[in-house]
């Protein structure tokens, strides 16, 4: 018990940190890292017809939504205070040419289309460029027919046509998740000669080859057909080569880096932040969703608190862009 009237047996002396965590407001007030709702961007699906829209099972309160239901969404999304998308196309069908993927009248571009048409510059639009869930195979390139190793430079030059029909429609952003190599400086070259020098680049520049992308590849039915991505996404053991791949996206043109997954590589992130002058972004990748809405599934925990505590520990490693799954939940709980 501490009482004035009992000796003082602990000699804490000057030291006694817990002065600044006595009350709500004194915490609040010496609080290192703050997020902010402007900080998030929330991911979507979109789909070309009624019968592919839906829940998705593995990432428990999310939908795959058509065009029209992506637009009521952001609206809805836009009450709460969610100011920026990154849209991901689910085409109805998928071929080996990437045709579909590159298609200026494909899922995308009418997407970005809608939303612009609606919200104008309300709504910060963001695309995932890649193609593995466009190529029948599940690949983000195109395998050689003889050896199936997934080539470089036609897969970085076809990614640059995807980004390209992207920003033609509209898109304030674009942002690249194949990890080929060169494919951002392929990209800012196309989108300049095609006069859209003002659309930035946001790089999945340090993209690591992760168990954490399981619920996604359900959900865009993008997982591959042979093999895995490790010859393209990075080792999880290789966080130097992390920094390599992060300064030559700085390098290319990219004008924001982004680190994924997150929660397993928050010393990259910190690293990555360190490092450069750009913005960094982290994704909270969907099995890191998925992780904390099971434990709350099973009682083991609440959403809100452990979304919240793994976005501060995004932020607190270096990250100022959070693409989260959570974004929507946790404004709906009015915490951010
Ligand atoms: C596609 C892509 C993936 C993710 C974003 N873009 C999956 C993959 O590389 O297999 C993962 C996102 C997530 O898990 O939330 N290139
Ligand atoms: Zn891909």
């Amino acid at each position: 018990m501490d009482s004035p009237d009992e000796p003082l047996f602990v000699p804490a002396g000057m030291f006694r940190p817990r002065r600044l965590r006595e009350n709500p407001l004194m915490r609040e007030l010496v609080a290192e890292t703050r997020l902010h709702r402007s900080q998030l961007v929330m991911p979507h699906f979109v789909v070309e017809g009624p019968a592919a829209a839906g829940p998705i099972q593995a990432l428990p309160g999310l939908s795959r939504v058509t065009i029209p239901g992506l637009v009521e969404q952001c609206a809805a999304d836009l009450a709460l205070g969610i100011r920026s998308v990154l849209l991901f196309g689910l085409p109805a069908g998928k071929d080996e040419s990437g045709d579909i993927a590159a298609d200026p009248g494909g899922i995308v571009p009418q997407a970005v289309r809608a939303l612009k048409q609606e919200f104008g510059a309300d709504l910060l639009v963001m695309t995932d460029v890649c193609q593995c869930a466009y190529l029948t195979h599940g690949h983000c390139g195109f395998p050689d027919a003889a050896t199936g190793r997934i080539q470089n430079d036609v897969s970085a030059m076809q990614l640059a046509r995807v980004a390209l029909t992207h920003a033609e429609a509209g898109a304030d952003v674009v942002a690249p998740s194949d990890m080929m190599d060169g494919r951002v400086g392929a990209i800012r070259l196309l989108l300049d000669s095609a006069g859209l020098s003002h659309v930035p680049i946001m790089s999945y520049a340090v993209k690591f080859a992760s168990a954490y992308y399981g619920p996604f590849r359900e959900a865009a039915g993008s997982a591959p057909g042979f093999g895995d991505r490790r010859s393209y996404q990075l080792d999880p053991r290789n966080g130097r080569q992390g920094r390599l791949e992060a300064a030559l996206d700085e390098s290319e043109g990219a004008d924001i880096l982004m680190v994924k997954p997150a929660l397993a590589y928050l010393d990259v992130i910190a690293d990555v932040r360190s490092r450069t002058d750009l913005p960094v972004a982290a994704y909270n990748v969907s099995g890191e969703y998925a992780m904390v809405h099971l434990m709350a599934q099973a009682g083991l925990g609440e959403v809100v608190s452990l979304a919240l505590e793994n976005l501060t520990g995004m932020v607190r490693a270096g990250a100022g862009i959070l693409i989260t799954y959570h974004a929507r939940e946790l404004l709906q709980a009015q915490v951010l």
